[in-house]
Parts: C-alpha cells; structure tokens; sequence
C-alpha cells in the first residue's frame, strides 16, 4: 500500500459504530465466510477497527494489519489483544492478503493492488470483499454522480463506482472465484448495494523473483499490469 496520510476523524468514529451494527446485521457471516479456510500468514490492508480479527481461523498463524487511520488503528490494536490469532505489525512475503470494504476508498485503487500484488508470494491468495459498480443503469448513474459530488467527502474517501474486479484482474490476479450479491437487501438498493466476495491468485512473473519485480518497479513506475501477462477475459467481472 503506498504511504498514505489516512485521517478521517469523524469518519472513523462513525464507522466504529457502524461496524458494530453491520456486524448484527448480517455482515459477520460475509466476515466468516471471507476468511474461511485460510492457512499461514495474512496481510490485511485497511483493516479499519479490527472487524475481521475475531472471524480469522485457528490455522491463521500471523495477521499483518495495516491500518492508515488513527483512530481505528487504536481500535484495531484493542481489537488484536482479543484476536482468536495472533495479529502484529511486520513484513514478509504472505501466503494471503485480505481487503475488505477498502478498495473503494484507496485514493489510487491500481497502485494499492500493485501493492498487495508485490507483497504476496507468486499464487497467494487475495480474498476480497468490497461494494462495486452496479451492473447497469439507473443505479450505476447514480453512482457516477454521487462519486462526483458529496459521496467521497461523507464517506471518507468511499466511491460507489467502482469496478474493483476489472481493477484487481489489471493488477495481475487471476479471479478464482466470485460472488455477487447485494447487501443489505432492500426493496430499494442503497448506492453501495452491489457486492463483491471472492478469491484471486497473484500471477506469476514471467522470470519473477521478488528483487526481479523490486528493480522493474524502480525502472518503471507506472502501472504494473501493462507488463504481466494477463489472465483471460473471459470470466465473467
Ligand atoms: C469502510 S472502512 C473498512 C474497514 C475494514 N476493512 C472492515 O472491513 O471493517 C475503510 C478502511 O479503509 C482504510 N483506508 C483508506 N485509505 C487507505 C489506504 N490508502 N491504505 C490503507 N487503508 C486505507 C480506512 O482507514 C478504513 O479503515
């Protein structure tokens, strides 16, 4: 994740709270069902006041939470004395990395997956869990525009727009698996309604070695995907 200065005071008290109600509201499930068989070591980016430490499994051996923000990240450092694992800070090549409900308000979403990309070993696992684009109009014009005037200043940075599939195959993962759905139900859908919950792979490198992928970064810091070989299109994101 590029260094970043995260601070959204009134947000993060807000979402302390929120969190709280999302997770009686059905959100814990999505929570267990993210980290469900997950083995070896994690990192989470964005791990905001530490929701996911108590649904990581038993044979999770070491959680690396990031969290940019302050105030959640002293909620997430309470959150970890309870943790079922043990979650710290460090570094390392993970075997998983684990976003959720982040990769909406990164302020540069293909950078912040290259980030999660160079972390992982070739093969780890991304499990991911964010709101997306709707599928199609009214909602995705909706959207659109909320993203271009008020949205982003209430929501900490939060974009409805977002087509995180699109974004997370260009930074070179293979989509395992995916599931669309729509939280929470309603008759009518909020702007962030549309879901993702999946699994995706980071591709290898043709030649790749860490210190291979460390040097091309320095030579080119553009995006990165432009020089991977990419996955098929075919799947349907
Ligand atoms: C809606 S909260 C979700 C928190 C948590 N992942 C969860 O599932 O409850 C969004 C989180 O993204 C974090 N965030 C925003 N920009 C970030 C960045 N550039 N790098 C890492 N985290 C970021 C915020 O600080 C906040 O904790």
């Amino acid at each position: 994740m590029p260094k970043t200065t995260v601070n959204h005071p009134i947000f993060a008290r807000y979402y302390a709270r929120m969190s709280a109600a999302m997770e009686r509201g059905g959100i814990a499930e999505h929570r267990q069902a993210l980290l469900a068989g997950l083995t070896g070591q994690v990192i989470e980016v964005g791990a905001g006041n530490g929701m996911n430490f108590a649904h990581y499994p038993q044979q999770v051996t070491r959680v690396l939470a990031v969290e940019p923000d302050p105030h959640l990240r002293r909620l997430a450092q309470l959150s970890a004395i309870d943790a079922a694992v043990p979650v710290e800070v460090g570094d390392g090549a993970f075997d998983a990395a684990v976003v959720s409900l982040v990769l909406c308000s990164v302020p540069d979403q293909s950078r912040a997956l290259s980030e999660l990309r160079r972390v992982l070993r070739p093969g780890g696992q991304l499990r991911f869990l964010e709101h997306v684009r709707a599928a199609g109009s009214p909602l995705m014009q909706v959207q659109r525009l909320l993203d271009a005037t008020l949205w982003p200043a209430f929501g900490g940075g939060c974009h409805a727009s977002r087509d995180t599939a699109a974004a997370i195959h260009d930074a070179g993962f293979s989509i395992e698996s995916i599931e669309r759905f729509s939280f929470p139900q309603a008759r009518i859908p909020f702007p962030t309604s549309p879901h993702i919950r999946g699994v995706a792979l980071a591709m290898p490198v043709v030649g790749d070695t860490a210190a291979h992928m460390a040097a091309e970064t320095a030579a080119h810091p553009g995006p990165l995907g432009k020089q991977r070989p990419r996955a098929s299109r075919s799947a349907p994101y």
